[in-house]
């Protein structure tokens, strides 16, 4: 029976141990007619042969214990073999993902006045009444502070309403020549169709020198960038107020959707309003204690470009992460 050992100890695999097991430990096993054997014999002899039996029972089993994990492991490294994954392989199969289309259009619109030679400036989102107003030629009980809904804080501190903050954190860090753009989020108490309570902007800021910045130089650059931005369209500036400039415009572009015929989006009017501007009005040069210098500022919001270049209907889908939106922009 000893030749069991060394059969155990060559199987190849589970299935050969098993059909050995059978045939050593089954009830028709080798064992089990040794035992029958047992039955036939006496006293001295009957106790060696039972002693003898009863180890070798106890040396097979341990054998085939351990025989049985090792093949078990050795099964389960080479099914993990067999089954893994390169995972530095292409595969055409993959998802890839998309820029959201606010990041890709704040992208564009940033890399326009990159190649313009403007800097890129940042602010804080959470302003003080200064900045965000005050020093903007807004002072307290300004009727113009209204246009805003403002998100306060209780020590008097707030969420920016627009990039225009920025504009006076610049002019107080630096001197001129300014040439700055402003990205970035901005907060307002709506939530409708159009307007979202958190939003994106893009400010820009000129200033130079003595009288070199002219309301020319801004116009130039406004329609060279729309036309960079939309194609084949026509620029108009209307004369509008902002309390932080003097003249002030709002600027619109022919509706990109009717051609300017007039259509459901731009209200028949043939034109959309994208974004507004001005030249620097004198009492915020004052407020940061610049004399003799003249300059520009434009202020945009991204969420509108975006809308209107993927024609978006509702801006608040842009913020509810639905898949089904975001995968038409791959
Ligand atoms: N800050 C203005 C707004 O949020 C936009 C603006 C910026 C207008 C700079 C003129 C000049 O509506």
């Amino acid at each position: 029976m000893k030749q069991y050992i060394q059969k155990i100890k060559s199987a190849l695999d589970l299935n050969e141990l098993e059909k050995l097991r059978i045939e050593i430990f089954g009830k028709k096993g080798v064992l089990a007619s040794s035992f029958i054997k047992l039955k036939s014999l006496n006293g001295e002899e009957k106790k060696i042969f039972a002693q003898e039996l009863n180890s070798l029972k106890q040396e097979l089993n341990g054998i085939l214990q351990k025989k049985r994990d090792f093949l078990q492991i050795q099964e389960i490294e080479k099914k993990m073999q067999e089954d893994s994954v390169d995972i530095t392989l292409f595969d055409a199969s993959c998802e890839s993902g998309a820029l959201h289309p606010v990041q890709d259009t704040m992208d564009k619109i940033i890399n326009y006045f990159l190649d313009m030679n403007f800097k890129i400036q940042e602010g804080p989102l959470v302003e003080d009444d200064f900045h965000n107003f005050e020093a903007l030629n807004l002072p307290k009980f300004h009727p113009a502070r209204d246009m805003q809904d403002t998100f306060y804080f209780q020590d008097s501190k707030l969420l920016r309403t627009h990039t225009s903050p920025v504009q006076i954190r610049t002019m107080l860090n630096t001197r001129p020549p300014i040439r700055a753009i402003s990205p970035g989020a901005v907060f307002r108490r709506d939530f409708d169709l159009t307007h979202t309570p958190e939003f994106h902007q893009v400010e820009g800021l000129v200033v130079e020198e003595g009288d070199k910045v002219s309301f020319s130089n801004l116009k130039f650059i406004l329609e060279d960038f729309l036309i960079h931005m939309f194609g084949d369209i026509k620029v108009r500036f209307r004369p509008s107020f902002f309390p932080f400039t003097e003249p002030s415009a709002e600027v619109d572009i022919s509706c990109i959707f009717c051609k300017g015929k007039g259509c459901r989006v731009c209200s028949h009017t043939g034109w959309l309003e994208v974004l507004g501007c001005g030249m620097v009005d004198p009492n915020v040069f004052k407020s940061v204690g610049y004399e003799n210098v003249s300059g520009y500022a434009f202020g945009l919001g991204v969420e509108r470009f975006a809308m209107l270049l993927h024609q978006i209907p509702d801006l608040r889908s842009l913020y509810e992460g639905d898949l089904r939106l975001l995968e038409q922009f791959k």
